[in-house]
């Protein structure tokens, strides 16, 4: 109700409310380099296609004459209730969007009081994304390097940060065939962009100065890059879109990306790996990516603590089915033993309704927010945040619902048919 009075009778929003204006505005505002990257998904980009045809096979049914005067939206995850269903999804390498990447997005996620999944590609260190957050929740998204150092490193860190829990990203052992940035030759990684969570880590220098000092890198490492230093890449990134690369190779240092690159991910990860973790923290542990029941089950039998239902917004393996339509099997392999999160496609209040008609216990939001971020900084990535909130109390009031638990398979039928 705030929201909408405030735009209908003050000013404008920074950003489009229209999620299709938003992802229009929000691109352009970007370099061609950060364009593909962001809005691209893998091959032929059928996923995402399916991503969206998902949402749009379950169609609600609103309930009516019920009293819907007071609303509560909140949510508990892992004995921590929080104000909506909306967290954000862990994104790397916001700088492309903005020079104060993360950090603009922690301060939005606070003023909104959405939680905030870290990443392992973000553009700033932990620590100081965490301290832009104050007391909103945290949680870290690990990439598991095939280096036992930095995993446990990152996990150290993550828990000195405070963050309520740790996110594994399944689905991302080897970056996908990505039409575009081939097409640019644009990894921004390569060009020491999206790693300061490993710049900054300890186990992950000593290893670049192994490598310096055996040889196995060329040149000398030097600082990461300071804060003013990405600010002006970023600027040149948008005024110079051709010399791009050039600028910024320059500036990296090398054995910092070389190290980076070889020790990302470990290829060779399996189930049983997820014990080694499991020693090694008390925070509960979450698996991101899952899609096929057996893979739940799988989890469930290792340990997890929670599952995000996720294809990575359709960037990774080409081809598979929507994440809206593999979330059923997921929510019904669990049987209510964990939660189960969804993202992927997820462009409005409707969209997270329906997750939640299907057994989601909450939902991420993943690309509007780092197009808010391009187009306005924290401003839009804070409007975009409130945007989510506002819309979704919206929804419940006019499906007829007041409050989450109620939101169930009884709101919603499948090819827009009720019998
Ligand atoms: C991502 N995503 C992602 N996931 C993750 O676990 N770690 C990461 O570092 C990233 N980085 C990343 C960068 C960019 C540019 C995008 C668009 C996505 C995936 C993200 O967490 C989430 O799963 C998707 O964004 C959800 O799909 P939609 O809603 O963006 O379509």
């Amino acid at each position: 109700g705030r929201i909408y009075r405030k735009g209908v009778f003050g000013r404008r929003p920074a950003v489009p409310t229209n999620p299709a204006e938003l992802e229009r505005r929000g691109l352009a505002a970007m370099s061609r380099e950060a364009r593909g990257y962001v809005a691209t998904g893998a091959g032929m980009g059928s996923t995402m296609a399916a991503n969206r045809a998902a949402f749009d096979r379950w169609r609600l049914v609103p309930r009516l004459a019920r009293d819907v005067s007071a609303r509560d939206t909140s949510v508990e995850l892992f004995g921590r209730r929080h104000p909506s269903p909306f967290l954000a999804a862990p994104i790397g390498v916001l700088e492309l969007a903005h020079p104060a990447g993360d950090l603009a997005v922690a301060r939005a996620a606070r003023a909104a009081g959405v939680p905030m999944i870290i990443s392992s590609q973000a553009s700033y260190a932990m620590e100081s994304i965490a301290a832009q957050l104050g007391d909103t929740e945290r949680w870290f998204q690990l990439y598991w390097s095939s280096e036992d150092a930095v995993v446990e490193s990152f996990v150290r860190r993550a828990e000195r940060i405070g963050c309520g829990a740790i996110v594994v990203t399944l689905d991302t052992m080897v970056l996908s065939w990505r039409t575009l940035d081939l097409d640019n030759a644009f990894l921004p990684f390569a060009l020491g962009m999206g790693i300061a969570q490993y710049t900054s880590d300890p186990a992950f220098r000593a290893l670049v100065s192994e490598r310096v000092a055996s040889g196995a890198s060329g040149e000398r490492t030097t600082a990461r890059p300071t804060p003013a230093a990405v600010r002006s890449l970023v600027r040149l990134a948008r005024e110079h879109p051709g010399g791009f690369r050039e600028n910024l190779t320059s500036r990296v240092p090398r054995a910092s990306v070389e190290t980076f690159l070889d020790v990302f991910s470990r290829t060779t990860l399996t189930w049983s790996d997820l014990a080694w973790l499991r020693e090694r923290t008390r925070l509960p542990i979450l698996v991101k990516g899952l899609q096929h029941p057996d893979d739940a089950r799988a989890a469930l039998e290792h340990g997890v603590d929670g599952i995000i239902v996720s294809n990575h917004g359709g960037r990774q393996l080409d081809g598979a089915l929507g994440s809206l339509d593999a979330l059923p099997g997921v929510v019904e392999a669990t049987a209510g033993r964990v939660p189960v999160l969804f993202d992927s496609g997820l462009r409005c209040a409707a969209d997270a309704f329906k997750a939640l008609a299907l057994g989601a216990a909450a939902v991420c939001i993943g690309r509007p927010y780092m197009y808010g971020l391009a187009l306005a900084g924290e401003e839009g990535a804070r409007e975009v945040f409130d945007g989510f909130r506002a819309e979704f109390d919206i929804t419940m009031a006019v499906a007829g619902v007041t409050g989450v638990d109620d939101i169930g398979p009884d709101s919603l039928t499948a090819d827009g048919i009720l019998a």
